[in-house]
């Protein structure tokens, strides 16, 4: 399909209205307004391709998923993991909710830190009361302070740890205020030097577990038999745990689905980033985020990882495509969206190391690396395709190859 039949096809599925395909088709830049109040010293606007991956069945709801990436085959390896998930009957998801974030407020120079360690303690009440002043409509909406505890690092630092149950929303303006207020609160009890308050992305009571189960038969390719490949699929997996370049590689394949989904709803994917990273390591070892086993003759797959996703706040309704993004995906919720996220990086992932265990990552990357290769040479329309399928055909894929191509083509 062209672009615009694509966009035709999603707007008569009623995954898009008029104004929101004509939004996508004309590429209308951000409300120069909206970006100058989001930013500093802003000069222009930096764009990416968005796409939509298909196939995605999650919890028995079918979705199409908006993605924005620079790199290819991203979203076609995502929409071929929904794919053979799909036949299996699609993937499922739970997002731990209620969810809580975290908030650290840390002080150094204690006289007497554990005498500070017990006063926090016996007023844990005031502290509740603290918080829930410093943003009451967090707490009418249902959440707010729901753990402390106290803690002394390294017999130098005590640290009062907040668990906040910040809603819909990723909470990290909201976790910040509350632990402001709470440090400068508490500060009569403590008697020390406050170092910091603020959120910490080790996001581990907002975590999602994505599974899917495929019978090997389904995950076969031209070259190689299901079975063969579900079981280089769990050794892959079981070499990453010991192996931590290849941890962090597998860990990668993951991120390339979730953060360009992520990015499409305007979340911030430093903080998701930065979440799956510590929980990756939680143990002292880095490892991979996924888990591929053999169990009855199916290959189980299962991701779990913070997930601190919010449905609103940040840019979320800042920015116009992300509400036409929210349109297309049909999801208001932080949770079903945690779940629909997961289930993107385990799909991406299942992808990635099926090519990889079978035909190589290079075969699958080389049709949309020869256009790339072809761009970058200078083909301008029609001589696109013709010097990106010369490339594929001489099979050296280069600039230089590509700029030989073109010129004998003109
Ligand atoms: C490339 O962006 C990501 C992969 O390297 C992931 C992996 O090796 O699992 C293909």
């Amino acid at each position: 399909m062209s672009r615009e039949q694509r966009l035709q096809e999603l707007q008569k599925a009623g995954y898009l209205n008029e104004r929101g395909r004509a939004f996508l088709e004309n590429n209308q830049p951000i409300p120069n307004e909206v970006a100058d109040g989001m930013i500093e010293n802003q000069i222009g606007q930096f764009t990416l391709p968005m796409g939509v991956a298909q196939h995605f069945v999650v919890n028995g709801t079918k979705y199409w998923v908006p993605m924005v990436t620079e790199e290819p085959s991203v979203i076609a390896a995502a929409g071929n993991g929904a794919r053979m998930a799909f036949m299996n009957g699609g993937i499922k998801a739970d997002a731990q909710w209620p969810r809580a974030m975290i908030g650290e407020i840390v002080w150094e120079n204690v006289p007497d830190v554990t005498g500070a360690a017990e006063r926090l303690k016996q007023h844990a009440a005031d502290i509740k009361a603290i918080a829930d002043a410093a943003h009451p409509s967090i707490v009418k909406r249902g959440g707010g302070l729901r753990s402390q505890e106290v803690v002394i690092v390294d017999g130098r630092y005590l640290k009062l740890q907040l668990a906040i149950d910040t809603q819909e929303a990723m909470g990290a303006n909201m976790v910040d205020t509350i632990c402001e207020a709470v440090a400068k609160a508490v500060q009569p009890w403590v008697n020390g030097e406050l170092l910091f308050a603020v959120l910490s992305n080790d996001a581990d009571q907002a975590l999602v577990t994505a599974t899917m189960s495929l019978d090997p038969m389904t995950i076969a390719t031209k070259q190689m038999d299901g079975t063969t490949i579900a079981e280089k699929i769990v050794s892959i997996t079981a070499f990453a745990e010991q192996d931590v370049y290849r941890a962090a590689t597998h860990n990668k394949g993951i991120m390339n689905g979730v953060d360009a989904v992520v990015l499409a709803m305007g979340n911030d994917w430093r903080a998701i980033e930065a979440g799956a990273h510590s929980y990756a390591s939680r143990d002292g070892h880095y490892r991979p985020l996924s888990n591929w086993q053999m169990q009855d003759g199916k290959l189980v797959g299962t991701l779990t990882m913070p997930m601190p996703i919010g449905s609103v706040g940040g840019a979320t309704h800042l920015l116009p495509v992300v509400r036409i993004n929210r349109k297309i995906v049909k999801i208001n919720s932080a949770k079903v969206l945690a779940e629909l996220i997961a289930g993107v990086g385990l799909a991406q992932n299942l992808a990635a190391l099926r090519a990889l265990v079978s035909s190589g990552i290079q075969a699958g990357h080389m049709a949309l690396q020869a256009t790339s290769l072809a761009i970058t040479a200078g083909a301008k329309g029609d001589d696109i395709p013709k010097v990106a399928a010369k490339l594929q055909q001489v099979g050296r894929m280069d600039l230089a190859t590509a700029k030989h191509i073109l010129k004998h083509l003109r």
